[in-house]
């Protein structure tokens, strides 16, 4: 048998040699790994070195068959050579309702065993993660001991950057409870973030004014983000905004709702321009865009634009389930997933059934992988019951994890296509996660 790196072991590979810490004749490990690194092929031998590598799922045993070739083009499939940011989602439970929430239907679970996710921050750091954003649900109201999981990650250095997305129900609070502890005012609960360690404050704006009031069931919030930019910032730490954009709005529309809140995170001048303003924060990674999603409370939305059309013409297949860029998500439950709408990104493992760089090293193998991978999602589209699911969708993604959704579970219960009730009780079952039901 020979030895070659894991998918884990190639990420920390990878970040030793950018890093300049990984230097021939240095250790005896060092010179393994880097022999492997450079492609060449390493006979395992029994001996402490290299059975102390494989128990660390650094390095796997290949058949001696394999050839240098064929591993290289492994290495250069690694599926996490693009990933940049880690999700945790850590509570699938909110206090409020949105009119669009993807994650409505989602069973309501915050994660049991955050010490899961401080050992899961540790891999990803050791293969080179710098960024971790907390999502939920509201993880701010409901994720019990998220700020001990940023203050255990931010002592791992002081340029990881950590966010918190938050849709901005303390602001203007008094004596609140906030996931488990009890603050007298707002600008108590930002000091308490400066303290553990978070960077960003990323609010959800849904449009400007009344129209994110009316999609978030709560008057007055969009004003009160507006101002809570300078709160944020006073107390030392960068506001940032993750963004809505409606299929309706004219372009003028986007720009000025860019344009508004771009003014005020950076201290433009009014002055500049709108597109300029707006471009700011656009090319800023730190605050994220997304097009309305039509899944979850958003489904059945009218202003459709893709009709299902037939097998094979769309592109539906997703690289972000077998390339991620830039993000995975560690669900609530603990599911690794590479999309976060609804569960369509889950079937890679879960934290809480096996180690993690267990999960990732065989992140191939999974089912979800396979089928975005060799570009066969569009076989089950056939299968997609219109009835339920009407007949088009205003973005392509809610069909995309439809059909992801409905070949899952079809291949977790042994189901074929050709068994026409299953099929239909799976789309039922599928269905009423995505807000079809
Ligand atoms: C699920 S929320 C969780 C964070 C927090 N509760 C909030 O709303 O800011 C994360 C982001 O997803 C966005 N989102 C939810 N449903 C969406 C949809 N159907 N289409 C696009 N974005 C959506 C939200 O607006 C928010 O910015
Ligand atoms: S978008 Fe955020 S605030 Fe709104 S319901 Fe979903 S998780 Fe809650």
């Amino acid at each position: 048998m020979n030895l070659r790196l894991s998918y884990y072991g190639w990420m920390v590979t990878r970040r030793l040699v950018k890093s300049g810490l990984l230097h021939l004749g240095d250790t005896r490990e060092n010179d393994v790994l880097l022999d492997l690194w450079t492609g060449f092929s390493t006979p395992y031998v029994n001996s402490p070195l290299h059975n102390s590598l494989l128990a660390a799922a650094v390095v796997e045993l290949t058949a001696e068959t394999i050839g240098r070739d064929e591993i290289q083009l492994r290495y250069n499939r690694t599926p996490f050579e693009h990933l940049e940011k880690i999700i945790f989602e850590f509570t699938t439970f909110c206090n409020f309702n949105c009119d669009h929430c993807y994650n409505a239907q989602v069973p309501r679970v915050t994660e049991s065993n955050p010490k899961l996710l401080a050992e899961a921050a540790d891999t990803f750091i050791r293969m080179g993660i710098r960024r971790f954003d907390f999502v939920g649900g509201e993880v701010s109201r409901y994720g019990t001991g998220w700020l001990d999981l940023v203050e255990h990650i931010r002592a791992q250095g002081e340029d990881i950057i950590i966010s918190l997305y938050t849709n901005g129900w303390w602001l203007e609070q008094e004596n609140f409870a906030a996931a488990g502890q009890f603050f007298v005012s707002d600008q108590a609960y930002l000091t308490e973030l400066v303290r553990r360690g978070v960077n960003y404050v990323t609010f959800s704006l849904d449009g400007q004014n009344e129209e994110h009031d009316v999609s978030r069931h709560q008057v007055g919030l969009y004003r009160k983000i507006l101002n809570g930019f300078e709160k944020v910032k006073c107390a030392g730490l960068a506001p940032r905004v993750s963004l809505l954009v409606r299929p309706n709005w004219t372009e003028e529309q986007i720009i000025s709702f860019l344009a508004e809140s771009a003014t005020l995170i950076y201290d433009l001048a009014p002055t500049l321009p709108e597109r300029k303003r707006a471009l700011r924060l656009s090319l800023d990674p730190t605050n994220s865009i997304s097009s309305f999603i039509d899944i979850g409370n958003g489904a059945g939305d009218e202003r459709v634009q893709f009709p299902i059309l037939e097998k094979n013409e769309h592109a539906l297949y997703c690289r972000n389930f077998y390339r991620l860029s830039p993000s995975l998500t560690i669900k609530a439950n603990g599911e690794l997933a590479t999309c976060r709408l609804s569960q369509a990104g889950e079937g890679y493992g879960n934290l809480h059934e096996r180690p993690l760089v267990e999960i990732l090293n065989h992140f191939d193998e999974a089912f979800v992988y396979q089928l975005h991978a060799s570009r066969s999602l569009e076989e089950y589209l056939p299968l997609v019951d219109r009835s339920l699911f009407g007949n088009a969708f205003t973005h392509l993604c809610s069909l995309r994890s439809i059909v992801t959704l409905l070949a899952r579970k079809m291949h977790e219960q042994g189901v074929l296509p050709k068994d026409s009730a299953a099929v239909q009780r799976i789309n039922r079952e599928v269905a009423i996660l995505t807000g079809h039901g």
